[in-house]
């Protein structure tokens, strides 16, 4: 087989991330093409990978006309990630588009439909955080059922924000292009998560608000999750105003419980019945195997998905994308009208 042809629409911190991902896999893929507005950035980046100047762009239209690619990573700021995922996947290039996958439910519609239409085209969504082996170590403990039935979840996510040290400008604090804060952040990945452990969220209560930072969109935001027929109830911190402590997920069920914690490691907490018939509780630590960079596998995942192998895991694709962001607006939602939202995704 000819190797695969990719390209990097927004070469910035997570572009970098995906052109190393692709970099990583040079049996399958060649970087071939780099867009990005900013052209010092675009130089730099060129450089790094060796990607000669005629095959850099700064406008992404002229990159899917010019080049013959198999695959492209959407790694621009939030408000972005629409028309360029849309002009992909309608010049039948496989997209592999940053969360959040668009930035209102109108948009998601526009691209399922596409998607639909464009049935040749393979979308994922970098839900980055269902490649963390640990979270997929537990995923398969869940549908095992080694902790039974889950009846609670609970997910933190929360740093320090994306400056000083991460991104390349500070869009993420301005409406405009992120358009909303920690919550379409950090907190679409714990939507994603929950529902992949779980299932589809059915309502959800929210209070979304800029505590600490002098920003425009939201640093903190706090969701109760209702899952309805699953018979689960969840509950998600997110944040860009936190020090270093818990980060990671919880979750409980009839027959024991995972604590996923990114900083200490993975936990299954269980009861063991002693002879005499009392009940010991028992912490075994989970061992995970295989890669344990998230992004590493995420790309290595997508490259196998487009070549036709057999993936690693499941590939959140464009129903992953939608239902989250149904979850995300809708808990902006509920916290601006102060009542409880059910989610009606595209
Ligand atoms: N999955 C994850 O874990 C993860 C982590 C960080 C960021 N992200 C997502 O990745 C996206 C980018 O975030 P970042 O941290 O890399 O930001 P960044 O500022 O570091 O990079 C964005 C890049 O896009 C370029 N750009 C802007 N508009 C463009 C356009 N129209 N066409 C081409 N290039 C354009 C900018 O010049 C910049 O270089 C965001 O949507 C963010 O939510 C995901």
């Amino acid at each position: 087989m000819s190797k695969l042809t990719a390209g990097v629409i927004g070469a910035g911190s997570i572009g970098n991330v995906h052109l190393s991902g692709y970099a990583a896999s040079p049996k399958l893929v060649t970087i071939k093409a780099i867009c990005d507005v900013n052209p010092a950035r675009l130089k730099i980046m060129g450089e790094q990978y060796k990607v000669a100047a005629e095959h850099l762009y700064t406008d992404h239209k002229k990159m899917l006309a010019a080049e013959k690619l198999d695959m492209v990573s959407v790694c621009t700021p939030n408000v972005f990630h629409y028309p360029i995922a849309f002009d992909a996947i309608k010049s039948g290039v496989n997209t592999l588009v940053e969360k959040p996958m668009v930035a209102t439910m109108a948009e998601a519609r526009a691209l399922k439909a596409l998607a639909a239409r464009r049935k040749d085209v393979k979308v994922m969504v970098a839900f980055s955080h269902r490649f963390f082996g640990m979270n997929m170590t537990a995923k398969k403990m869940i549908d095992r059922g080694v902790i039974g039935c889950p009846f609670m979840i609970r997910v933190r996510y929360a740093h320090g924000g994306p400056y000083p040290g991460w991104a390349q400008s500070d869009w993420f604090y301005h409406r405009k292009y992120a358009v909303g804060g920690a919550l379409l952040d950090m907190g679409i990945h714990a939507i994603d998560i929950c529902q992949y452990f779980i299932g589809p969220i059915k309502s959800v209560a929210a209070i979304v608000k800029t505590l600490r930072k002098p920003i425009e969109v939201d640093d903190n935001a706090v969701m109760a999750l209702d899952f309805g027929a699953a018979k689960c109830l969840g509950c998600i911190e997110c944040g860009w105003t936190s020090p270093p402590g818990f980060s990671g997920i919880e979750i409980y069920g009839d027959k024991g419980s995972l604590i996923l914690d990114l900083v200490n490691g993975p936990k299954h907490i269980h009861g063991v019945a002693r002879p005499d018939g009392s009940v010991e509780t028992v912490t075994d630590p989970i061992p995970v195997s295989g890669n344990q960079y998230h992004w590493g596998l995420q790309l290595e995942s997508w490259v196998k998905y487009v070549a036709g192998k057999k993936t690693v895991t499941e590939i959140p694709g464009i129903e992953a994308g939608c239902s989250s962001l149904a979850v995300a607006l809708a808990a902006m939602e509920s916290s601006k009208t102060g009542k409880r939202m059910n989610v009606k995704s595209a």
